[in-house]
């Protein structure tokens, strides 16, 4: 954790659930009055508004998982960052590695929405992170601090961004670096993070994404420039989302 920066812990629900489904976590969640972290839910798209209505009354924030680089236009299938925020999510998720896999995302694809996020006054949370075997052969490091460079907008630093660090390799696989190695990485980060943006890269937040659950929250938590999680499969379990909330 950094001194004096509130940590966040979010919940990437990817492409899960049905509408009742999301609805009832979200009102889990909600009920959760969790201390000590912020919340923030990242739905489907199409959850966001009944989300956004479960949510009412509490302090959980609500998220989007990506966007478009364009406020609008011709894009069939897309949706902009004003209609994001029209939707009331304060918060976008983006670079992801699975979009980065899946649609070809690239470093400067995810610049280019990360302005489109910001130029709405909405919190990009851009995610970087290594391959497998770039981890092995020790390029781990210089890869994330090449995605940083490339990815991270002018202006990200002022609007309170977020980073999330997450080895693709510990990504639904129950695997997590070790300590040593999350520790590292976040520490390299903060340094890139200070170096671009000056005083500002020092408060950032950087989360810790891939396999974390309640059983190995706390350790991660505790890191140094570790300030939240990215969540995935255990932010679906409401329990399990607020276990890890609590464990900061
Ligand atoms: P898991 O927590 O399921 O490993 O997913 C992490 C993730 O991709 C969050 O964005």
């Amino acid at each position: 954790m950094t001194p004096g920066v509130r940590p966040l812990i979010a919940g990437n629900w990817k492409m899960h659930g049905s509408l009742s489904e999301a609805r009832a976590l979200a009102g889990a969640v909600a009920e959760g009055k969790v201390q000590g972290a912020e919340l923030l839910v990242c739905p489907p798209f199409p959850y966001l508004l009944p989300v956004q209505g479960a949510l009412a009354g509490s302090t959980v924030a609500l998220g989007a998982q990506d966007c478009h680089a364009a406020a609008k236009g011709a894009h069939t299938g897309d949706i902009s960052a004003p209609m994001l925020k029209d939707c009331g999510a304060g918060f976008v998720i983006l670079g992801h590695s699975e979009r980065r896999a899946d649609h070809g995302e690239d470093d400067a694809a995810v610049r280019a929405k990360a302005e489109a996020v910001l130029a709405e006054g909405l919190v990009p949370v851009v995610c970087v992170g290594e391959s497998e075997a770039q981890r092995l052969s020790g390029e781990a490091e210089a890869v994330v601090a090449g995605q940083l460079a490339g990815s991270l907008p002018e202006g990200f630093a002022q609007a309170h961004g977020v980073v999330a660090y997450e080895p693709v390799w510990a990504i639904g696989t129950g695997r997590t670096p070790t300590e040593d190695d999350i520790a590292a990485m976040h520490a390299r980060i903060r340094a890139e993070l200070a170096a671009r943006f000056g005083a500002a890269g020092g408060t950032l937040r950087i989360l810790y994404g891939g396999s974390v659950k309640p059983g190995n929250a706390k350790a991660i938590l505790a890191l140094p420039h570790v300030d939240g999680a990215l969540v995935g499969g255990a932010s679906l379990v409401a329990a399990d989302f607020l276990a890890i909330a609590s464990a900061v």
